[in-house]
């Protein structure tokens, strides 16, 4: 029996990949490498020494999403895929729509019409929108999302809530990630951005590699210990960790599932500048810039559900997840182009 990972070329995906081939899982990958490399696939092998079967398909693609489920014997699906840089949802939202909702809702149909019921869906601490208050509890209430992609995830939660809510048979986990960043410790696999970064590490880090100028910090006048935002930044092998946790949850009635994956910690844009500093021995240039558009004062999670329930907690601190996307950045300086 194999898990059907979507997106399993991606940031996210592939590190989780390789957890599951390392803990024994046979996988099977379908992905339209829309924002990934293929050359991802001989990193995986490098590291495991085992191949996951991939397709390149298209998860709004009904007959290619059915022939995955015909040709292998898929228990449990998770699912990555999906599009996510914030500010281009604004500018295209019926693109995002059309790829996160209506891709997932057809990924489901040929799943139910494959009869399997087993699903990991990457939701995100973007659903909470502003939190009433932090740390940010699961029981806290959904908020207001600043942009299309925050709501594609909120509606998508909802469509799952609904979906196992009509069928018991099915068995859900909602995972909210909180910032990933970090890198495999092997330095070959890591964050590879296409065009210009919107999120903070890879800009740091394509700062202190000298493929940009300097760091602009978003506002310096938030509700904050130093004015700059707040965020729960969580390794990405941690978060790989926490999908191969996560799929003890699929078991006959366990039903929905849903879990923070932080590390209850927060920290503001200066104190990863400094740590990333104190890591990788490069100075990273930064001058303060307008605040951005939706952008909250602090986020982070109270991640003691998936501690109690998977027991899963992050092991790695700041400083590792630095050292970690340097070592990645600086041994690959255009991602996998090299
Ligand atoms: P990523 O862009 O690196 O990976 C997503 C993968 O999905 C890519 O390989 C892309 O080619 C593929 N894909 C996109 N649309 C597809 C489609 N229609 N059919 C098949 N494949 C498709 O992103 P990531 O950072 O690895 O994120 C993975 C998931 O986690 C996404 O759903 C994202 O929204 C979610 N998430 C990410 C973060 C984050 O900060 N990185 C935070 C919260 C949630
Ligand atoms: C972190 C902090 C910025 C870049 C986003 C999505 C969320 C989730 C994770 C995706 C903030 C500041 C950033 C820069 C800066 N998504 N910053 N200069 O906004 O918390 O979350 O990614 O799939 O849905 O919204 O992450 O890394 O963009 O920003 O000062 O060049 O760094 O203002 O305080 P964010 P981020």
């Amino acid at each position: 029996m194999a898990i059907l990972v979507t997106g399993g070329i991606g940031y996210i995906g592939s590190h989780t990949v390789v957890e599951l081939l390392q803990t024994g899982h046979e996988v099977v990958i379908a992905d339209n490498l829309s924002n990934s490399c293929v050359k991802v696939l001989d990193r995986i092998k490098q590291l495991t020494g085992k191949d996951a079967r991939f397709y390149e398909a298209d998860i709004r693609d009904r007959a290619a999403m059915d022939k995955i489920f015909k040709e292998n014997e898929i228990e449990s699906c998770i699912h990555f895929a999906g599009l996510k840089a914030v500010g281009e949802s604004v500018a295209k939202p019926l693109e995002y729509y059309d790829n996160n909702v209506s891709g997932t809702v057809n990924l489901l149909e040929v799943m139910r019409d494959n009869n399997v019921k087993n699903i990991i869906f990457s939701s995100s601490a973007t659903v909470y929108g502003d939190p009433e208050t932090i740390p940010i509890t699961e029981s806290c209430p959904k908020g207001v999302c600043t942009n299309p992609y925050g709501w594609t995830k909120s509606m998508l939660e909802q469509i799952l809530m609904d979906l196992q809510k009509s069928d018991p048979e099915w068995n859900v986990v909602l995972l909210r990630y909180f910032n990933p960043i970090g890198a495999h410790k092997s330095g070959i696999m890591g964050e590879n951005p296409n065009g210009i970064p919107n999120n903070l590490m890879p800009y740091i880090t394509q700062v202190a590699v000298g493929r940009r100028e300097e760091l602009g910090v978003f506002g310096d006048d938030y509700n904050t210990h130093d004015g700059t935002g707040v965020r729960d930044y969580i390794h990405v092998v941690d978060l790989a960790d926490g999908h191969v946790k996560a799929l003890e949850r699929l078991k006959p009635g366990t039903g929905l599932s849903i879990y923070n994956l932080g590390t209850g910690i927060g920290y503001s844009v200066l104190d990863v500048v400094k740590n990333f500093e104190k890591a990788s021995g490069v100075r990273i240039p930064y001058s303060i810039k307008p605040r951005r558009p939706g952008d909250i004062d602090a986020s982070y999670a109270d991640a003691s559900k998936a501690k109690r329930e998977l027991g899963w907690e992050a092991k790695n601190g700041i400083l590792e997840m630095c050292q970690d996307s340097w070592n990645w950045q600086k041994n690959n300086p255009n991602g996998y182009e090299d």
